[in-house]
């Protein structure tokens, strides 16, 4: 089938050949599709979905756009975590040592923040030296030898994806469930993976604002996982307001080190374990999810997460003693308090009006081209369902340049809403699917 024929026979919602699907991402891959029938097609699977069939197909295809990773001489088994994002998501920085300190080898490939979400290697890259673009080779090394490796996507891995990512970027199509599965799948199964531990992202802050359609995307990539033959455990978890109290690549990183020295807020760290104890069952170093709480607590006691993650740190470029001497991590030259506009409780927070007002303030992108500055975020001094008096400070911004302040500033008062009374508590973890 031609592109065009393809393209209007989703657009008038007939179900495409497997065949026809690998020939058109295949093509794409190579740039005989150019961008805008691309978009076309993109746009045409968010009206009309995929039915399993096909969206196996597109998902392999996509997968075997480039090099799929092979760690069989890695001995164990490997077990990744993605996330589909998240402020305040600083889970990966933790949970990867956390895990590789407890036996379990961690490929991991993570992305740069997207829209108004945080991405692992923009948090990474503001250690001192700390590289994610490692070659295939080292990244296969680094798993065996050091048990963990985080990188960024490369060129050689499901780079239909990486192309296509950045079009339904800036054509409105990123939120449509079977492109989001299979977007993360690919990529993640191309890593060499042999079982994945997905954080379902749901709430104010995740591009999923409804359980259901959570539970949807959960259920979606837990399929594509099947088919591949892969296990897939999905954790449904709260993002109806920034996790932790740190949102800013410095300012997570220290976060997550303070997590590891079991210093951290109680809902990041509660959804991190959650999510470790997962991969150490998925990767057979507990034999239940209790066993692996208790595995879990003493690497944290016992300084060997913490050590694992200077090893992950050193073998990748970066300067370990960051991880103990904060001072050598990028700083704001200033901080401002946002205050509580009335007093009473923090009964909600607009999370993604808060990842907007961070990618203002630069923690994030604007233009795909955009520099960041690793040192500017927010601390949340006041998290919901927490008292507060009018005129108290309920956010610090750190900032190096003073034009974005105002505008942050009444984002972020914008952001957050005031009652008489504390809201019910919500569980951190929603859901669990296997
Ligand atoms: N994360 C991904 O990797 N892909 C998507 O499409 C959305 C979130």
């Amino acid at each position: 089938m031609r592109p065009y024929e393809l393209i209007k026979a989703k657009r008038d919602g007939k179900k495409l050949a497997p065949e026809d699907i690998r020939a058109f991402i295949e093509a794409y891959t190579s740039g005989a599709v150019p961008d805008y029938q691309m978009s076309a097609l993109c746009m045409a699977v968010f009206f009309r979905g995929l039915d399993a069939v096909e969206l196996g197909a597109w998902a392999r295809a996509m997968l075997e756009s480039g090099e799929v990773v092979d760690l069989s001489d890695t001995p164990g088994v490997k077990v990744d975590k993605h996330s589909t994002g998240g402020v305040g998501d600083k889970v990966s920085l933790s949970l990867a040592p956390l895990a590789a300190a407890c036996g379990v080898p961690v490929p991991m490939i993570s992305g740069r923040g997207l829209g108004h979400t945080g991405g692992t290697v923009d948090k990474l890259e503001s250690i001192p030296g700390f590289r994610m673009d490692v070659p295939v080779s080292e990244y296969r090394r680094l798993v065996r030898e050091v048990g963990c490796c985080l990188i960024s996507q490369t060129a050689s891995i499901a780079p239909a994806d990486k192309k296509l990512y950045a079009l339904r970027d800036v054509t409105a199509t990123v939120d449509c469930i079977p492109l989001i599965a299979s977007s993360i799948m690919s990529k993640k199964l191309a890593e060499g993976i042999d079982a994945l531990v997905l954080d379902v992202k749901v709430g104010s802050g995740a591009f999923m604002k409804k359980v259901e359609d959570a539970r949807t995307l959960a259920r979606t990539m837990i399929g594509i996982g099947a088919e591949m033959g892969r296990k897939v455990t999905a954790l449904l978890t709260d993002m109806d307001q920034p996790l932790g109290r740190a949102v800013g690549n410095a300012l997570e990183v220290v976060e997550a080190v303070e997590m590891l020295r079991g210093r951290a807020p109680e809902d990041y760290t509660e959804v991190t374990l959650a999510l470790t104890a997962e991969m150490l069952v998925l990767g057979r170093k507990a034999a239940s999810v209790d066993e692996a709480r208790q595995k879990l607590a003493r690497a944290i006691q016992d300084g060997s997460a913490v050590r694992k993650f200077k090893e992950i740190v050193q073998a990748q470029g970066g300067d370990p003693r960051a991880i103990d001497d904060y001072g050598l991590l990028p700083r704001a030259r200033s901080t401002v308090d946002v205050l509580a506009s009335q007093g009473g409780f923090v009964t909600a927070i607009d999370t993604e009006a808060v990842g907007m007002a961070a990618v203002v303030l630069g923690a994030g992108r604007q233009r795909v081209d955009s520099i960041i500055d690793p040192a500017v975020g927010f601390t949340l001094l006041r998290k919901v369902g927490e008292p507060v008096k009018a005129g108290e400070p309920i956010v610090r911004i750190h900032f190096s340049e003073e034009g974005p302040v105002k505008e942050v500033k009444e984002r972020l008062l914008a952001a957050y809403h005031f009652g008489p009374q504390a809201p019910a508590s919500r569980p951190l973890v929603v859901e669990r699917l296997e």
